[in-house]
């Protein structure tokens, strides 16, 4: 592929980068996996340490349920800390982290494998047993890993609630996972201020009755409401004789749950979706590994949140399988100065830095200079996901921050695939604002409303053709929505919800959302949400919410709202609007305007069309509306 011509702007990586990498023929991999998927994923299971040896790599009997090595049995902590205790790995730092305040810790394998053991004690002597949900609500800061870790090497399954989300997000997420713990941290710092995690958790649990412990970890040090009998401090329960620094780990099966993470969908509530010890072991480890082209001295960073499926796949488990350095920054990017990052790549000696677009457009408006103060040199490789990254982003990010020599890894993928499914490889020539091809072992395809392939450069349906390990296996609670959403508008065949196109070479582009999701930042809402979050307050007696082009966030959220009889419009009741959305949701569902309107186009059996209410935004043409009713 190297050789060959292809078309559009491409960059082709240097002999530098391609002497470097694990995989220095992407096509001899691809033909191999494409050849005997089967093969292909039971080699890269082979890489990590497993109890007992699989009987079966995949199990189709039962499709969409597919499962994965069964008969396997592992715990992916055990492959994320103790197979690297036992090594020299024991004294490697396994993530360093830096508070937006200047604080700083270290943890090396040894110790996040005691942190984690001690954390685990702690849970069981509140109760917790495998199967279990415990609910975590937390910044980003080394006790959010040392709390998922511990859940799963007890065989707890975790369920991470973002700390961006607020009350009504939360607590529908603690009601439906049925958590009896919550792991909740007094507070995180967010652009100078505190953002007040467990007085939102307070009033989320006022709202839903599961939870009978609350595991506060202290971090902002404000005064906090502690609830006698329910509350307790972290660090207080520790330093009990119960909490050893052994734990004995739960041998799980390939397909016992991992953990749960909701996710925003088509219609109503979010889904949790669910994934497991085995095969998002082997997915996660192995795409990191080569797409990432992890190195034993790198320093790796995921700019993400633990709170998303980023973090939980790149942040947590997948550095950690393969045993690197993971960077951990609690911030925001511009605080205090727009050069916060760039300070800590130079500080740390930074090798990958892994990111969203949002960040980069960000950052880019404050110009060249604050990055051309620091030293990049250790950078090797750039990554993006999230949304489509717009070809300007992606040139800037290359040539400022890469200084022209890191290709840019642009990874889509979703919580739902759990690992990167269309990326390129170190090794792979690149073009601005295409993820390249899928990886190797996974089958995608754009077509038309009837499953038939477009031609090269059409518009259609993002599709995946076989199954992959660290694939969705349920919608915790609600398994026939795993058919219903995404099994069953072609047979046998995975609907993403994306649109994109394949130009002549084979390159996927993604071009967006075909359903009611919004991205915001990269952050994936619903429509659902955000209207139900409006109707929740009492002047409002109808509302529908769209995403409109925003230049730094992708999108952004605009809501119409019909207000109730004799409520009166005013800009403070627009305000209230917004900052109730932000008090049920998160600040970052807040719609950037609302608009009040008499009516809403609606189909004639009562759906809103959302289509027609972004047609009117942009000035466009709405299209069919035959089925408008009036
Ligand atoms: C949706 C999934 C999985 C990581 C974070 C998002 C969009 C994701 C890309 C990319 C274009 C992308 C898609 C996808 N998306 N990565 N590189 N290029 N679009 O996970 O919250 O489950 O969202 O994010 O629309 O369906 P998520």
């Amino acid at each position: 592929m190297n050789n060959k011509n292809l078309t559009g702007e491409v960059y082709y990586p240097s002999e530098e980068v391609i002497n470097k990498s694990h995989i220095k023929d992407w096509d001899e991999l691809n033909n191999r996996a494409k050849k005997d998927y089967q093969s292909f994923w039971a080699e890269r299971a082979d890489e990590l340490h497993w109890f007992k040896k699989w009987d079966k790599v995949i199990d189709d009997s039962n499709k969409p349920f597919y499962k994965w090595y069964t008969g396997g049995k592992t715990n992916i902590v055990y492959n994320c800390l103790d197979i690297h205790v036992k090594t020299f790995r024991r004294n490697k730092l396994a993530l360093i982290w830096e508070g937006e305040n200047g604080d700083t810790k270290t943890f090396s394998y040894y110790a996040l494998h005691r942190e984690t053991c001690k954390f685990a004690n702690v849970l069981k002597s509140m109760g917790v047993q495998k199967g279990d949900r415990v609910t975590i609500y937390m910044g980003r800061t080394p006790e959010i890993v040392i709390a998922m870790l511990a859940c799963a090497r007890i065989g707890a399954i975790h369920s991470v609630v973002y700390g961006g989300f607020s009350v009504e997000s939360l607590s529908e997420r603690i009601e439906d996972s049925n958590s009896k713990v919550l792991i909740v941290a007094d507070g995180a710092y967010q652009r100078g201020k505190i953002v007040p995690l467990k007085q939102i958790a307070d009033e989320a649990l006022q709202r839903c009755g599961t939870v009978e412990h609350v595991l506060v970890v202290k971090r902002t040090g404000q005064e906090i409401n502690m609830e006698f009998g329910r509350d307790m401090w972290y660090h207080e329960l520790i330093n009990l004789p119960i909490a050893t620094q052994h734990c004995a780990l739960e041998i799980m099966d390939a397909e016992d749950p991992l953990f749960i993470l909701y996710t925003s969908g088509t219609t109503g509530k979010p889904k949790a979706i669910l994934h497991t010890h085995g095969g998002y072991m082997v997915g996660v480890h192995s795409s990191l590994k080569y797409v990432f082209d992890i190195h034993e001295e790198d320093r790796y960073w995921c700019a993400a949140d633990p709170g998303w499926i980023t973090g939980h796949s790149y942040i947590v488990y997948g550095p950690l399988l393969n045993g690197t350095t993971s960077f951990m920054y609690e911030g925001a990017p511009n605080f205090p100065y727009p050069n916060r990052w760039w300070q800590m790549i130079e500080k740390y000696g930074i090798n990958i830095l892994y990111t969203a677009p949002t960040a980069i457009r960000g950052l880019m408006r404050f110009g060249e200079s604050w990055v051309n103060r620091h030293d990049l040199s250790s950078l090797r490789l750039l990554g993006s996901v999230g949304e489509p990254i717009n070809p300007e982003a992606w040139k800037w990010y290359y040539r400022v921050v890469g200084k022209e020599k890191c290709p840019i890894m642009d990874t889509w993928w979703q919580t739902e695939t759990g690992m990167f499914m269309i990326t390129p490889m170190p090794s792979v020539p690149l073009k601005p604002g295409s993820g390249t091809r899928p990886f190797p072992g996974i089958e995608m395809d754009v077509v038309d409303e009837n499953g038939n392939s477009v031609k090269p450069n059409e518009e259609g349906f993002l599709i995946i053709k076989t199954p992959w390990p660290s694939m969705i296996r349920t919608v915790y609670k609600d398994p026939e929505r795993l058919v219903q959403q995404y099994w069953s508008k072609y047979p046998g065949v995975y609907l993403t919800g994306d649109s994109a196109r394949k130009d002549e070479d084979g390159y996927f582009w993604i071009i967006g959302r075909v359903d009611d999701v919004i991205k915001v930042s990269g952050y994936r809402l619903g429509t659902a949400e955000i209207e139900s979050a409006l109707v929740s307050h009492n002047t409002v007696a109808e509302a529908a919410a769209i995403g409109l082009p925003h230049e730094v966030k992708g999108n952004a959220i605009y809501a119409y709202v019909i207000l109730r009889a004799g409520i009166e419009k005013t800009p403070t009741l627009i305000e209230e609007l917004r900052q109730h959305v932000s008090h049920e949701v998160g600040p970052i569902a807040k719609p950037e305007n609302i608009e009040f309107v008499d009516t809403l186009p609606k189909t004639r059996s009562g759906k809103i069309m959302r289509r027609v209410l972004k047609a009117r935004a942009l000035g466009q043409d709405p299209g069919n509306i035959s089925t408008l009713e009036e």
